[in-house]
């Protein structure tokens, strides 16, 4: 079975949300009210980095955790709180849900999705793993339960690679979904034999190569970081390539002043908290006469924001739900991929990879 010639679903991208503009004395007010609402829901917010900047500080604020997915998914499991308000997309909170079924996880929209998920429809993904039962399936975290109930190893951009190097040296033979430019680049880094479904980051998809070169020669000095869902002609020019937290420390770590970042802008505010004297450029999105769709912001993180958040506190709508046969499924995989987190000490901070 060919992926290729699979009739997928075309992805409605939707506008980036605009929300209204609040004075600051109101945005200190309505934070100060979520802050309270949590705490009387015993609730804790789990933010991704690519959410508004205000959520991100909120959560951090409020005892909260703002980190890449891999660490989005280890920290519900470790709260107390019976509460878990993931501000990100949907299958974020999905993944917690599924780690944590005895907890009430919460979205501010669960109409936030994301690309790569829209692109694996279940029932299509599952025909092409039957079709090639002789494969063991690794998919990425941005994909649905269900999709997840029907693989061997989940995955996120932090742990990718070590984990198809472990699978390819017991000599396995992977089938790998969704994500084709992340799949490409652990193929190519670990030699693994892989089948690729085609899906792709609409917004990381958008980073050209030839802009970028240009970027590069006015910022000669600038190190280049790139998020591994980009194009492999983005990638070849990326002095880091790792996911959002490994790309945060890069920013601190490395010597240079200026840096050029290849993923979604959500993620400056991290970077300069860290890093308040570096320079961050963004990376083009657009080429000469091109439009872009996302312009480096990714619509569906988008659709988070204090005042949907406050909307969900009051009203308790939005709440994540799974069919428990496909969660007992589901989680086999994840853990899986913990437990090798744990093991190898990957993303785990005080053994410095974090
Ligand atoms: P990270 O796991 O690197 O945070 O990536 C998640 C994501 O959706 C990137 O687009
Ligand atoms: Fe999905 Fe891309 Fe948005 Fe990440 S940035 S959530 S991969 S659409």
């Amino acid at each position: 079975m060919n992926p290729q010639a699979l009739n997928l679903p075309k992805i409605e991208v939707p506008e980036h949300p605009q929300w209204p503009a609040m004075s600051d004395p109101e945005k200190q007010a309505l934070k100060a009210r979520i802050r309270q609402k949590l705490e009387e829901q015993d609730a804790v917010l789990v933010a991704h980095y690519y959410t508004d900047a205000e959520l991100q500080a909120l959560a951090e604020e409020s005892g909260g955790c703002v980190a890449d997915s891999l660490e989005m998914a280890r920290f519900g499991a470790a709260q107390s709180a019976q509460t878990l308000v993931v501000c990100g997309v949907r299958f974020m909170g999905e993944t917690s849900k599924i780690l944590n079924p005895e907890k009430r996880v919460i979205m501010p929209d669960l109409g936030a999705t994301c690309s790569l998920d829209e692109g694996c429809p279940a029932d299509q993904f599952t025909a092409f793993c039957d079709a090639h039962p002789d494969h063991t399936v690794v998919v990425y975290a941005n994909t649905s339960a269900e999709v997840k109930a029907r693989s061997d190893w989940v995955v996120t951009s932090g742990i990718a690679l070590p984990i198809v190097n472990h699978l390819a040296e017991a000599g396995k033979k992977i089938l790998w979904g969704p994500d084709r430019h992340l799949g490409s680049y652990v193929q190519r880094l670990t030699g693994a034999e892989m089948l690729m479904w085609p899906g792709s980051c609409v917004v990381h998809e958008e980073f050209k190569a030839v802009a970028l070169e240009r970027i590069r020669r006015l910022h000669p000095d600038a190190a280049v970081l790139v998020h591994p869902e980009s194009p492999e002609n983005v990638i070849e020019q990326a002095d880091v390539v790792g996911s959002t937290t490994a790309l945060i420390k890069a920013v601190s770590e490395m010597e240079n002043r200026e840096f050029i970042v290849a993923t979604d802008g959500g993620i400056f505010y991290k970077m300069q908290q860290m890093a308040p004297d570096k320079v961050l450029i963004e990376a083009p999105t657009a080429g000469e006469g091109a439009t872009c769709v996302s312009c480096a912001h990714c619509p569906w993180m988008g659709m988070n924001a204090l005042q949907n958040l406050e909307q969900v506190l009051d009203s308790g709508e939005n709440e994540i739900h799974i069919d428990e046969a496909v969660r007992i499924r589901a989680v086999i995989p994840i853990q899986r991929m913990l437990d090798f987190a744990a093991q190898q000490g990957i993303g785990i901070k005080d053994k410095g990879n974090a």
